[in-house]
Protein backbone atom coordinates (compact mmCIF):
# COMPACT_ATOMS: atom_id res chain seq x y z
CA UNK A 1 0.00 0.00 0.00
CA UNK A 2 1.06 3.58 -0.53
CA UNK A 3 1.65 5.81 1.90
CA UNK A 4 2.50 9.42 1.76
CA UNK A 5 2.89 11.22 4.84
CA UNK A 6 3.97 15.48 5.20
CA UNK A 7 5.08 17.21 7.92
CA UNK A 8 4.13 21.03 8.13
CA UNK A 9 6.61 22.91 6.40
CA UNK A 10 8.00 25.50 8.36
CA UNK A 11 8.64 29.33 8.77
CA UNK A 12 11.98 30.13 8.06
CA UNK A 13 11.85 33.12 10.09
CA UNK A 14 13.95 31.72 12.60
CA UNK A 15 15.71 28.69 13.61
CA UNK A 16 14.33 25.44 13.94
CA UNK A 17 13.31 24.31 17.88
CA UNK A 18 12.05 20.83 19.79
CA UNK A 19 8.50 21.62 18.75
CA UNK A 20 8.91 21.51 14.89
CA UNK A 21 11.33 18.66 16.03
CA UNK A 22 8.50 16.55 17.85
CA UNK A 23 6.49 16.88 14.26
CA UNK A 24 9.29 15.52 12.07
CA UNK A 25 10.22 12.59 14.22
CA UNK A 26 6.59 11.54 14.98
CA UNK A 27 6.50 11.60 11.27
CA UNK A 28 9.84 9.81 10.50
CA UNK A 29 8.49 7.20 13.19
CA UNK A 30 5.36 6.62 11.57
CA UNK A 31 6.85 6.53 7.85
CA UNK A 32 9.32 3.94 9.25
CA UNK A 33 7.22 1.77 10.94
CA UNK A 34 5.06 1.69 7.24
CA UNK A 35 8.09 0.68 5.28
CA UNK A 36 9.01 -1.95 7.62
CA UNK A 37 5.27 -3.25 6.81
CA UNK A 38 5.79 -3.22 3.38
CA UNK A 39 4.54 -0.33 2.44
CA UNK A 40 5.86 1.52 -0.36
CA UNK A 41 6.24 5.17 1.14
CA UNK A 42 6.94 8.68 0.72
CA UNK A 43 7.67 11.15 3.47
CA UNK A 44 7.64 14.92 2.87
CA UNK A 45 8.48 17.83 4.97
CA UNK A 46 10.33 21.08 3.98
CA UNK A 47 10.28 25.00 4.57
CA UNK A 48 7.34 27.75 3.80
CA UNK A 49 9.20 31.27 2.98
CA UNK A 50 7.42 33.61 1.10
CA UNK A 51 5.95 34.65 4.77
CA UNK A 52 5.35 38.54 5.29
CA UNK A 53 7.72 37.37 8.82
CA UNK A 54 10.61 35.94 6.62
CA UNK A 55 10.25 38.79 4.72
CA UNK A 56 10.50 41.60 7.81
CA UNK A 57 13.35 38.97 8.84
CA UNK A 58 15.86 39.60 5.42
CA UNK A 59 14.58 43.06 6.03
CA UNK A 60 16.08 43.29 9.08
CA UNK A 61 19.35 41.43 8.24
CA UNK A 62 19.85 43.83 5.38
CA UNK A 63 19.73 40.64 3.30
CA UNK A 64 18.37 40.48 -0.31
CA UNK A 65 15.24 37.88 0.42
CA UNK A 66 16.42 35.39 -1.80
CA UNK A 67 19.91 35.08 -0.15
CA UNK A 68 18.21 35.45 3.49
CA UNK A 69 15.84 32.13 2.44
CA UNK A 70 18.62 30.36 0.69
CA UNK A 71 20.88 30.81 3.66
CA UNK A 72 18.42 29.97 6.64
CA UNK A 73 16.78 26.82 4.38
CA UNK A 74 19.95 25.17 4.62
CA UNK A 75 19.94 25.19 8.63
CA UNK A 76 16.60 23.52 8.12
CA UNK A 77 17.19 21.18 5.66
CA UNK A 78 19.49 19.92 8.38
CA UNK A 79 16.82 19.03 10.74
CA UNK A 80 15.76 16.22 9.92
CA UNK A 81 18.97 14.26 9.10
CA UNK A 82 20.07 15.60 12.38
CA UNK A 83 17.09 13.68 14.13
CA UNK A 84 18.05 10.80 12.11
CA UNK A 85 14.72 11.04 9.96
CA UNK A 86 14.77 10.26 6.50
CA UNK A 87 12.22 12.95 4.07
CA UNK A 88 12.20 11.55 0.84
CA UNK A 89 12.35 15.10 -0.49
CA UNK A 90 12.45 18.57 0.91
CA UNK A 91 10.35 21.37 -0.50
CA UNK A 92 11.05 24.54 -0.64
CA UNK A 93 8.31 26.90 -1.70
CA UNK A 94 10.58 29.01 -3.69
CA UNK A 95 11.80 26.17 -5.61
CA UNK A 96 10.88 26.24 -9.30
CA UNK A 97 8.39 23.36 -9.99
CA UNK A 98 6.50 24.50 -6.70
CA UNK A 99 5.99 28.12 -7.94
CA UNK A 100 4.66 26.45 -11.31
CA UNK A 101 2.57 24.59 -9.66
CA UNK A 102 0.98 26.61 -7.49
CA UNK A 103 0.29 28.73 -10.11
CA UNK A 104 -1.56 26.04 -12.37
CA UNK A 105 -3.68 25.14 -9.25
CA UNK A 106 -4.38 28.73 -8.72
CA UNK A 107 -5.74 29.49 -11.94
CA UNK A 108 -7.29 25.92 -12.36
CA UNK A 109 -9.75 27.62 -9.14
CA UNK A 110 -10.05 30.59 -10.80
CA UNK A 111 -11.36 29.39 -14.06
CA UNK A 112 -13.56 26.67 -12.12
CA UNK A 113 -15.61 30.32 -10.86
CA UNK A 114 -14.38 30.05 -6.90
CA UNK A 115 -12.57 33.53 -6.61
CA UNK A 116 -13.67 37.14 -7.28
CA UNK A 117 -12.27 39.63 -6.40
CA UNK A 118 -12.64 41.93 -3.75
CA UNK A 119 -11.40 44.56 -0.96
CA UNK A 120 -10.01 43.38 2.24
CA UNK A 121 -10.41 45.65 4.81
CA UNK A 122 -9.26 44.32 8.14
CA UNK A 123 -6.58 43.21 10.32
CA UNK A 124 -4.06 41.05 9.72
CA UNK A 125 -1.44 39.14 12.19
CA UNK A 126 1.76 39.03 10.74
CA UNK A 127 2.62 36.22 13.60
CA UNK A 128 0.08 34.06 12.85
CA UNK A 129 -0.07 35.49 9.08
CA UNK A 130 -3.70 35.18 9.30
CA UNK A 131 -6.58 37.60 8.38
CA UNK A 132 -8.07 38.22 12.17
CA UNK A 133 -11.58 39.28 13.07
CA UNK A 134 -12.23 41.43 16.25
CA UNK A 135 -14.10 39.25 17.88
CA UNK A 136 -11.14 36.91 18.10
CA UNK A 137 -8.63 39.40 19.17
CA UNK A 138 -8.21 40.14 23.11
CA UNK A 139 -7.88 43.74 23.88
CA UNK A 140 -7.55 44.46 20.24
CA UNK A 141 -4.08 41.96 20.46
CA UNK A 142 -3.73 38.54 18.91
CA UNK A 143 -4.30 36.42 21.53
CA UNK A 144 -1.33 33.56 20.51
CA UNK A 145 1.65 36.59 19.87
CA UNK A 146 0.14 39.35 21.74
CA UNK A 147 0.95 41.98 19.67
CA UNK A 148 -1.65 44.66 17.96
CA UNK A 149 -2.53 43.25 14.42
CA UNK A 150 -2.08 45.53 11.20
CA UNK A 151 -4.95 47.27 9.92
CA UNK A 152 -4.84 46.39 6.08
CA UNK A 153 -7.38 47.95 3.39
CA UNK A 154 -6.26 46.26 -0.59
CA UNK A 155 -7.76 44.75 -3.39
CA UNK A 156 -7.57 41.10 -2.72
CA UNK A 157 -8.84 37.85 -5.02
CA UNK A 158 -11.19 35.83 -2.31
CA UNK A 159 -11.50 32.08 -2.66
CA UNK A 160 -15.11 31.10 -2.56
CA UNK A 161 -14.96 28.39 0.74
CA UNK A 162 -18.35 29.49 1.78
CA UNK A 163 -19.72 27.58 -1.27
CA UNK A 164 -17.94 24.43 -0.02
CA UNK A 165 -19.53 24.23 3.30
CA UNK A 166 -22.24 21.40 2.45
CA UNK A 167 -19.22 20.00 0.32
CA UNK A 168 -17.11 19.51 3.23
CA UNK A 169 -19.74 18.61 6.13
CA UNK A 170 -20.70 15.78 3.81
CA UNK A 171 -16.95 15.03 3.65
CA UNK A 172 -16.76 14.63 7.44
CA UNK A 173 -20.12 12.74 7.42
CA UNK A 174 -18.97 9.93 5.25
CA UNK A 175 -15.91 10.22 7.01
CA UNK A 176 -15.66 9.38 10.67
CA UNK A 177 -11.74 9.13 10.71
CA UNK A 178 -10.95 11.98 8.11
CA UNK A 179 -9.39 13.89 10.94
CA UNK A 180 -7.88 12.40 14.24
CA UNK A 181 -7.84 12.57 17.41
CA UNK A 182 -11.81 12.58 17.47
CA UNK A 183 -11.79 15.78 19.45
CA UNK A 184 -10.27 16.84 16.49
CA UNK A 185 -12.89 16.25 14.39
CA UNK A 186 -15.61 17.60 16.40
CA UNK A 187 -13.30 20.95 16.59
CA UNK A 188 -13.13 21.10 12.36
CA UNK A 189 -16.54 19.95 12.10
CA UNK A 190 -18.00 22.59 14.24
CA UNK A 191 -16.24 25.19 12.99
CA UNK A 192 -17.53 24.62 9.29
CA UNK A 193 -20.94 23.85 10.78
CA UNK A 194 -20.58 27.37 12.34
CA UNK A 195 -20.00 28.80 9.01
CA UNK A 196 -17.37 29.46 6.83
CA UNK A 197 -16.45 32.85 5.62
CA UNK A 198 -14.52 33.61 2.40
CA UNK A 199 -11.05 34.06 2.36
CA UNK A 200 -8.76 36.20 0.48
CA UNK A 201 -5.79 34.24 -1.42
CA UNK A 202 -3.83 37.55 -2.54
CA UNK A 203 -1.82 39.98 -1.63
CA UNK A 204 -0.98 43.47 -2.83
CA UNK A 205 2.06 45.86 -2.41
CA UNK A 206 3.74 42.75 -1.32
CA UNK A 207 7.06 41.92 -3.69
CA UNK A 208 7.66 38.75 -2.17
CA UNK A 209 5.79 35.81 -3.07
CA UNK A 210 4.36 34.17 -6.09
CA UNK A 211 2.81 36.03 -8.31
CA UNK A 212 -1.03 35.31 -9.24
CA UNK A 213 -0.95 33.96 -12.94
CA UNK A 214 -4.33 36.20 -13.56
CA UNK A 215 -2.79 39.22 -12.34
CA UNK A 216 0.99 39.32 -11.48
CA UNK A 217 0.51 42.66 -10.13
CA UNK A 218 -0.59 40.31 -6.84
CA UNK A 219 1.13 37.84 -4.94
CA UNK A 220 -0.64 34.13 -3.40
CA UNK A 221 -1.19 34.67 0.53
CA UNK A 222 1.29 32.82 2.11
CA UNK A 223 -1.31 29.86 2.88
CA UNK A 224 -2.62 29.69 -0.53
CA UNK A 225 0.91 28.72 -1.70
CA UNK A 226 2.02 26.69 1.55
CA UNK A 227 -0.68 24.44 1.50
CA UNK A 228 -0.11 23.80 -2.12
CA UNK A 229 3.33 21.69 -1.44
CA UNK A 230 1.88 18.38 -0.35
CA UNK A 231 0.75 17.96 -4.47
CA UNK A 232 3.35 20.50 -5.83
CA UNK A 233 6.05 18.27 -4.40
CA UNK A 234 4.98 14.50 -5.90
CA UNK A 235 5.17 16.66 -9.26
CA UNK A 236 9.08 17.11 -9.04
CA UNK A 237 10.41 15.78 -6.43
CA UNK A 238 11.83 13.04 -8.57
CA UNK A 239 13.05 14.29 -11.91
CA UNK A 240 10.88 13.25 -15.14
CA UNK A 241 8.38 11.86 -12.54
CA UNK A 242 4.80 12.03 -11.54
CA UNK A 243 4.22 11.11 -8.02
CA UNK A 244 0.34 11.58 -8.22
CA UNK A 245 -1.20 8.77 -9.12
CA UNK A 246 0.63 6.85 -6.49
CA UNK A 247 0.72 8.92 -3.24
CA UNK A 248 -2.25 11.31 -3.81
CA UNK A 249 -4.17 11.60 -1.38
CA UNK A 250 -1.59 11.49 1.42
CA UNK A 251 -1.94 12.27 5.20
CA UNK A 252 -0.92 15.26 6.59
CA UNK A 253 0.40 15.52 10.25
CA UNK A 254 0.45 18.90 12.17
CA UNK A 255 -0.23 20.54 15.52
CA UNK A 256 -3.76 22.18 16.37
CA UNK A 257 -2.65 25.95 15.79
CA UNK A 258 -2.78 25.17 11.97
CA UNK A 259 -5.84 23.01 12.13
CA UNK A 260 -8.43 25.20 10.36
CA UNK A 261 -6.02 25.76 7.36
CA UNK A 262 -5.37 21.85 7.27
CA UNK A 263 -8.78 20.54 7.88
CA UNK A 264 -11.05 23.43 6.22
CA UNK A 265 -9.26 25.62 4.03
CA UNK A 266 -7.22 22.79 2.07
CA UNK A 267 -10.06 20.21 1.38
CA UNK A 268 -12.30 23.08 -0.05
CA UNK A 269 -9.18 23.97 -2.54
CA UNK A 270 -8.74 20.69 -3.63
CA UNK A 271 -12.72 20.19 -4.17
CA UNK A 272 -12.34 23.63 -6.37
CA UNK A 273 -9.47 22.47 -8.20
CA UNK A 274 -11.05 19.15 -8.87
CA UNK A 275 -8.51 16.63 -6.75
CA UNK A 276 -9.07 14.45 -4.02
CA UNK A 277 -8.77 15.72 -0.49
CA UNK A 278 -6.91 14.08 1.67
CA UNK A 279 -6.65 10.47 2.95
CA UNK A 280 -6.61 11.71 6.74
CA UNK A 281 -5.46 14.63 8.99
CA UNK A 282 -3.52 14.01 11.88
CA UNK A 283 -3.64 16.77 14.83
CA UNK A 284 -1.24 16.63 17.29
CA UNK A 285 -1.43 19.09 20.34
CA UNK A 286 1.27 21.71 21.52
CA UNK A 287 4.21 20.12 23.49
CA UNK A 288 4.48 22.79 25.95
CA UNK A 289 8.08 22.58 27.43
CA UNK A 290 8.30 24.22 30.81
CA UNK A 291 9.34 27.26 30.00
CA UNK A 292 10.37 29.19 32.67
CA UNK A 293 12.38 25.63 33.53
CA UNK A 294 13.62 25.79 30.02
CA UNK A 295 15.39 29.06 30.33
CA UNK A 296 15.91 29.18 33.42
CA UNK A 297 17.84 25.91 33.95
CA UNK A 298 18.96 26.39 30.49
CA UNK A 299 19.83 30.29 30.32
CA UNK A 300 20.10 29.86 26.85
CA UNK A 301 23.11 27.86 27.02
CA UNK A 302 21.86 24.47 25.64
CA UNK A 303 19.56 25.08 22.47
CA UNK A 304 16.95 22.17 23.24
CA UNK A 305 18.12 20.60 19.68
CA UNK A 306 21.86 20.58 20.94
CA UNK A 307 20.96 18.17 22.97
CA UNK A 308 21.26 15.88 20.31
CA UNK A 309 24.49 16.71 20.76
CA UNK A 310 24.57 15.39 24.17
CA UNK A 311 22.25 12.50 23.79
CA UNK A 312 22.11 11.26 20.01
CA UNK A 313 18.68 11.26 18.00
CA UNK A 314 17.67 8.16 19.15
CA UNK A 315 17.13 9.37 22.47
CA UNK A 316 15.51 12.98 21.92
CA UNK A 317 13.30 10.95 19.01
CA UNK A 318 12.51 8.22 22.01
CA UNK A 319 12.20 11.13 24.31
CA UNK A 320 8.93 12.87 21.97
CA UNK A 321 7.47 10.01 21.96
CA UNK A 322 7.25 9.65 25.39
CA UNK A 323 6.77 13.58 26.19
CA UNK A 324 3.02 13.80 26.85
CA UNK A 325 0.77 11.19 25.28
CA UNK A 326 0.74 11.66 21.34
CA UNK A 327 -2.52 13.76 20.24
CA UNK A 328 -2.98 15.22 23.50
CA UNK A 329 -1.65 18.57 24.43
CA UNK A 330 0.98 18.30 27.50
CA UNK A 331 3.62 19.72 29.37
CA UNK A 332 7.17 18.50 29.44
CA UNK A 333 10.14 18.77 30.75
CA UNK A 334 13.73 19.09 28.92
CA UNK A 335 15.00 16.85 32.34
CA UNK A 336 12.84 14.22 31.18
CA UNK A 337 15.05 13.48 28.47
CA UNK A 338 17.63 12.33 31.05
CA UNK A 339 15.38 10.79 33.21
CA UNK A 340 14.48 8.67 30.22
CA UNK A 341 17.37 8.23 28.71
CA UNK A 342 19.24 6.41 32.16
CA UNK A 343 16.13 4.86 33.42
CA UNK A 344 14.58 3.41 30.66
CA UNK A 345 16.73 3.35 27.41
CA UNK A 346 19.95 2.77 29.78
CA UNK A 347 18.66 0.49 32.68
CA UNK A 348 15.67 -0.96 31.15
CA UNK A 349 16.67 -1.67 27.29
CA UNK A 350 20.29 -1.54 27.24
CA UNK A 351 20.72 -3.47 30.95
CA UNK A 352 18.85 -6.08 29.68
CA UNK A 353 21.15 -6.59 26.30
CA UNK A 354 24.00 -6.43 27.99
CA UNK A 355 23.17 -9.14 30.97
CA UNK A 356 21.83 -11.39 28.06
CA UNK A 357 24.69 -11.51 25.96
CA UNK A 358 27.40 -11.12 28.93
CA UNK A 359 25.78 -14.13 29.86
CA UNK A 360 25.07 -16.08 26.37
CA UNK A 361 29.40 -15.32 26.76
CA UNK A 362 29.67 -16.78 30.19
CA UNK A 363 27.46 -19.85 30.27
CA UNK A 364 27.35 -21.13 26.88
CA UNK A 365 30.26 -19.75 25.33
CA UNK A 366 28.60 -17.05 23.11
CA UNK A 367 26.30 -19.05 21.08
CA UNK A 368 22.51 -19.43 21.00
CA UNK A 369 20.69 -22.33 19.91
CA UNK A 370 16.80 -23.08 19.08
CA UNK A 371 15.97 -24.18 22.47
CA UNK A 372 13.67 -27.54 23.41
CA UNK A 373 9.95 -26.55 23.50
CA UNK A 374 8.48 -23.22 23.13
CA UNK A 375 7.43 -20.00 25.74
CA UNK A 376 4.03 -20.25 25.43
CA UNK A 377 3.38 -17.33 27.49
CA UNK A 378 6.45 -15.23 26.18
CA UNK A 379 5.12 -16.31 22.43
CA UNK A 380 1.95 -14.92 23.80
CA UNK A 381 2.87 -11.69 24.99
CA UNK A 382 5.26 -11.15 21.65
CA UNK A 383 1.71 -11.17 19.65
CA UNK A 384 0.31 -9.26 21.99
CA UNK A 385 2.57 -6.19 21.85
CA UNK A 386 3.25 -6.77 17.93
CA UNK A 387 -0.79 -6.07 17.95
CA UNK A 388 -0.64 -2.79 20.23
CA UNK A 389 2.22 -1.19 18.02
CA UNK A 390 0.06 -2.09 14.66
CA UNK A 391 -3.29 -0.47 16.28
CA UNK A 392 -1.54 2.26 17.80
CA UNK A 393 0.28 3.06 15.08
CA UNK A 394 -2.21 2.87 12.79
CA UNK A 395 -4.54 5.59 14.62
CA UNK A 396 -0.73 7.84 15.01
CA UNK A 397 -0.38 6.98 18.40
CA UNK A 398 3.43 6.77 18.78
CA UNK A 399 2.87 6.85 22.65
CA UNK A 400 0.78 3.87 22.67
CA UNK A 401 3.03 1.93 20.80
CA UNK A 402 5.74 2.80 22.70
CA UNK A 403 4.19 1.84 25.39
CA UNK A 404 3.35 -1.38 24.38
CA UNK A 405 6.58 -2.35 23.33
CA UNK A 406 8.08 -1.41 26.77
CA UNK A 407 5.34 -3.81 28.50
CA UNK A 408 7.81 -6.57 26.92
CA UNK A 409 10.87 -4.93 27.64
CA UNK A 410 9.73 -4.65 31.19
CA UNK A 411 8.50 -8.68 30.86
CA UNK A 412 11.81 -9.56 29.94
CA UNK A 413 13.74 -7.71 32.63
CA UNK A 414 11.44 -9.11 35.20
CA UNK A 415 12.00 -12.88 33.27
CA UNK A 416 15.48 -12.03 33.92
CA UNK A 417 14.63 -11.56 37.92
CA UNK A 418 12.40 -14.39 38.28
CA UNK A 419 14.31 -17.06 36.68
CA UNK A 420 17.79 -15.87 38.07
CA UNK A 421 20.05 -17.41 35.64
CA UNK A 422 22.92 -17.32 37.47
CA UNK A 423 21.19 -19.61 39.67
CA UNK A 424 20.64 -21.97 37.25
CA UNK A 425 24.08 -21.96 35.79
CA UNK A 426 26.00 -23.46 38.82
CA UNK A 427 23.28 -26.46 38.84
CA UNK A 428 24.09 -28.98 35.89
CA UNK A 429 21.21 -30.64 35.63
CA UNK A 430 19.21 -27.00 35.17
CA UNK A 431 21.21 -26.94 31.78
CA UNK A 432 18.19 -27.11 29.79
CA UNK A 433 16.23 -24.93 31.28
CA UNK A 434 19.42 -21.97 31.50
CA UNK A 435 19.55 -22.62 27.45
CA UNK A 436 15.89 -21.98 27.30
CA UNK A 437 16.09 -18.85 29.08
CA UNK A 438 19.06 -17.36 27.29
CA UNK A 439 17.18 -18.42 24.30
CA UNK A 440 13.96 -16.45 25.13
CA UNK A 441 15.62 -13.67 26.15
CA UNK A 442 17.89 -13.46 23.05
CA UNK A 443 14.62 -13.90 20.77
CA UNK A 444 12.88 -11.34 23.04
CA UNK A 445 15.56 -8.68 22.51
CA UNK A 446 15.22 -9.41 18.85
CA UNK A 447 11.76 -8.71 18.37
CA UNK A 448 11.84 -5.80 20.48
CA UNK A 449 14.61 -3.96 18.42
CA UNK A 450 12.73 -4.78 15.16
CA UNK A 451 9.45 -3.52 16.53
CA UNK A 452 11.43 -0.34 18.63
CA UNK A 453 13.39 0.09 15.31
CA UNK A 454 11.45 2.94 14.18
CA UNK A 455 11.74 5.06 16.83
CA UNK A 456 15.67 4.23 17.72
CA UNK A 457 16.90 3.65 14.30
CA UNK A 458 20.67 3.44 15.26
CA UNK A 459 19.80 1.10 18.02
CA UNK A 460 17.88 -1.93 16.89
CA UNK A 461 20.95 -2.77 14.04
CA UNK A 462 23.42 -2.49 17.26
CA UNK A 463 20.76 -4.60 19.21
CA UNK A 464 20.29 -7.38 16.18
CA UNK A 465 24.41 -7.39 15.52
CA UNK A 466 25.11 -7.90 19.19
CA UNK A 467 22.70 -10.78 18.92
CA UNK A 468 24.20 -11.81 15.76
CA UNK A 469 20.91 -11.72 13.65
CA UNK A 470 20.60 -10.38 10.72
CA UNK A 471 20.26 -6.86 10.12
CA UNK A 472 16.38 -7.41 8.82
CA UNK A 473 13.84 -5.16 9.68
CA UNK A 474 10.87 -6.29 8.05
CA UNK A 475 7.82 -6.59 10.49
CA UNK A 476 7.31 -10.04 10.14
CA UNK A 477 10.37 -10.92 12.39
CA UNK A 478 7.94 -9.08 15.26
CA UNK A 479 7.32 -12.89 16.26
CA UNK A 480 7.98 -15.25 18.88
CA UNK A 481 10.73 -18.25 18.30
CA UNK A 482 12.49 -16.75 14.54
CA UNK A 483 15.99 -16.52 16.23
CA UNK A 484 18.58 -17.69 14.56
CA UNK A 485 21.72 -19.66 15.98
CA UNK A 486 24.54 -17.31 16.50
CA UNK A 487 27.91 -17.85 17.77
CA UNK A 488 30.66 -15.81 19.29
CA UNK A 489 28.37 -13.45 21.11
CA UNK A 490 30.10 -11.02 23.44
CA UNK A 491 28.74 -9.12 26.33
CA UNK A 492 27.76 -6.25 23.92
CA UNK A 493 28.85 -2.59 25.82
CA UNK A 494 26.43 -0.09 26.82
CA UNK A 495 23.84 0.71 24.16
CA UNK A 496 23.68 3.80 25.79
CA UNK A 497 26.23 4.99 28.05
CA UNK A 498 26.24 7.25 31.20
CA UNK A 499 26.16 10.88 30.39
CA UNK A 500 26.66 13.87 32.52
CA UNK A 501 23.80 15.60 31.87
CA UNK A 502 24.90 18.67 29.99
CA UNK A 503 25.87 21.46 33.10
CA UNK A 504 23.08 23.93 32.40
CA UNK A 505 20.52 20.66 32.83
CA UNK A 506 22.47 19.65 35.93
CA UNK A 507 21.72 22.93 37.27
CA UNK A 508 18.11 22.79 36.74
N1 LIG B 1 4.37 27.49 7.71
C1 LIG B 1 3.26 27.08 8.47
C2 LIG B 1 2.79 25.69 8.04
C3 LIG B 1 2.43 25.57 6.60
S1 LIG B 1 1.99 23.95 6.20
C4 LIG B 1 1.33 24.04 4.69
C5 LIG B 1 3.62 27.02 9.93
N2 LIG B 1 4.92 26.93 10.22
S2 LIG B 1 5.53 26.83 11.70
O1 LIG B 1 6.95 26.94 11.54
O2 LIG B 1 4.91 27.78 12.55
O3 LIG B 1 5.23 25.38 12.20
C6 LIG B 1 4.09 25.05 12.94
C7 LIG B 1 4.15 23.59 13.25
O4 LIG B 1 5.38 23.26 13.95
C8 LIG B 1 3.07 23.04 14.18
O5 LIG B 1 1.87 22.77 13.53
C9 LIG B 1 3.74 21.80 14.69
O6 LIG B 1 3.75 20.80 13.71
C10 LIG B 1 5.16 22.25 14.92
N3 LIG B 1 5.34 22.85 16.25
C11 LIG B 1 5.91 24.06 16.52
N4 LIG B 1 5.96 24.22 17.87
C12 LIG B 1 5.43 23.14 18.48
C13 LIG B 1 5.20 22.77 19.81
N5 LIG B 1 5.59 23.53 20.83
N6 LIG B 1 4.56 21.61 20.04
C14 LIG B 1 4.13 20.80 19.02
N7 LIG B 1 4.34 21.13 17.77
C15 LIG B 1 5.02 22.26 17.45
O7 LIG B 1 2.74 27.03 10.75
Amino acid sequence: MPYYLTTPIYYVNGKPHIGHAYTTCAADILVRHRRQRGDETFFLTGVDEHATKVYRVAEEQGLPVQEYVDQIAEVWRELAPRLNAEPDFFIRTSDEGHKRFVREFLQRIYDNGDVYEGVYSGLYCVGCEEFKSEDELIDGKCPIHGTVPERIEEKNYFFRLSAYQDRLLELYDARADFVLPEFRFNEARSFIAGGLQDFSISRAGQPWGIPLPWDESQVAYVWADALINYLSALTYARPGEDLRPEFWPGRHLMAKDILRFHCIYWPAMLLAAGYEVPKQIFVHGYLLLDDKKVSKSLGNVVDPLELIDVYGADPIRYWCARAVSFGQDGSASIDGIHERYERELGNDLGNLLSRTTAMIERYRDGRIWPRAGRNDELAAAVDEMRGGVERNLDRYDITGAIDAIWSLVRRLNRYVTDRAPWVLAKDESQAAELDAILYDLADGLRVVAIAVASYLPETAPRLLEALGQPLDLAWDGVAYGRLVPAERIGAAPPLFPRIDPPPALAAA
